[in-house]
């Protein structure tokens, strides 16, 4: 049967109203990829799959969620959405809007985006406003703005980003028969962990599947559902997760809570070294917000905090590597450069 997206496949598991008009560009649908010689690097026998989301249609998994708001949008004739983003959300907004002839508007923090989001964004004909300020200033005034005008709000406080992102927990249960033991993943805005849980327990109730530990991770510089308040001056690499004040940071503590699982924080060194181990052992490339939930779950394996042996666990790497090239090729520098005949190839290959 041909594949229509996320709407089609699952529509029966959303909550979403009647007038919804479909906006697809066929999300959805992404390889749960198994990863036994990063497993292996662990030094513990477990079974490890990646849900590589960064092959959704903008590259993020950020598709799912928008399908549902743009669609929901689309059906009531909203003529604009808006939101706040760190990148990932703004290209997603972009690309449906563009799909459904709405106009999209993205508020990012001022040169804190990686370059693959921006372009993205401005391709797909979205308004690009930088705030001299963070991401949560910006959610706060989306929020405004919504309220006081006839925009249409796609940040995850729109509940139909939360439907259209519970499918990923659907298909991970559909593929592996059963949901994971332990399913670890990045925390942001928290949306997504949020979504995951949800999806658990629904299917966890329609279908019985039974429901995963979840491990939610943070940047150490952008914590704030580790260290229990607020953070003015968020800071990491990981610019996807550069968030101080989560919007729906209580469900995210909630979500890792009944779960039996934890939120936790790794550093910009650990998600870095983690984004290298995950490319160059799985041939997996992912930006590096993506790999803090793994970088999480290696730092609790190390330290003797989380024991995976005998487990099924799935980690979910949210966005594409080409996403942010440049924390790749800051590093790298210049390859080299060498005359055009074999002599010199041999020399600097054998
Ligand atoms: N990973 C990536 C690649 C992201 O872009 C985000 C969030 C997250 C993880 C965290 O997900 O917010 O649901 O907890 N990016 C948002 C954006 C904030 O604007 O693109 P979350």
């Amino acid at each position: 049967m041909a594949y229509n997206g996320l709407i089609e496949k699952y529509g029966s598991f959303l909550n979403l109203p009647k007038h919804t008009k479909t906006i697809s560009l066929l999300e959805g649908n992404t390889p749960l990829i198994p990863a036994p010689n990063l497993a292996k690097y662990f030094g513990l026998k477990f079974e490890l799959f990646i849900k590589y989301e960064g092959l959704n249609p903008t590259g993020s998994f950020k598709d799912r969620g928008m399908t549902a708001a743009v669609s929901e949008a689309a059906g009531r004739e909203s003529h604009t959405v808006i939101c706040a983003s760190t990148g990932n959300t703004a290209a997603s907004a972009a690309a449906y809007a563009a799909r459904a002839n709405i106009k999209s508007i993205v508020l990012i923090p001022q040169g804190k985006v990686a370059t693959g989001k921006l372009a993205g964004a401005i391709a797909y004909g979205a308004q690009v406003v930088q705030i001299d300020g963070s991401f949560d200033d910006a959610l706060t005034m989306v929020v405004d703005i919504s309220n006081k005008h006839p925009i249409c709000l796609v940040n995850s406080i729109n509940p139909y980003r939360i439907e259209g992102q519970k499918t990923s927990a659907f298909e991970i249960c559909d593929t592996l028969g059963n949901a994971p033991d332990v399913l670890c993943i990045p925390v942001g805005n928290a949306g997504n962990i949020t979504s995951y849980w949800a999806g658990f327990q629904q299917y966890h109730q329609a279908k019985g599947t039974q429901l995963p530990v979840i491990l939610g991770v943070q940047a150490e510089g952008a914590a704030p559902l580790v260290l229990g308040h607020p953070v003015e001056k968020p800071e990491t690499i990981a610019t996807a997760i550069r968030i101080g004040k989560p919007a729906r940071g209580e469900q995210a503590l909630e979500a890792a809570d009944q779960s039996g699982g934890n939120i936790t924080a790794v550093s910009d060194d650990e998600i870095l070294h983690m984004q290298k181990q995950l490319a160059g052992l799985e041939g997996i490339w992912v930006e590096p917000a993506s790999v803090a939930g793994l970088a999480g779950l290696y730092k609790q394996t190390k330290n003797g905090t989380f024991d995976p042996s005998g487990k099924t666990i799935v980690a979910v790497c949210t966005g594409h590597g080409m996403k942010d090239p440049d924390i790749i090729t800051r590093g790298f520098g210049h390859p080299q450069v060498i005359s055009p005949n074999i002599a010199a190839l041999e020399k600097v290959i054998l």
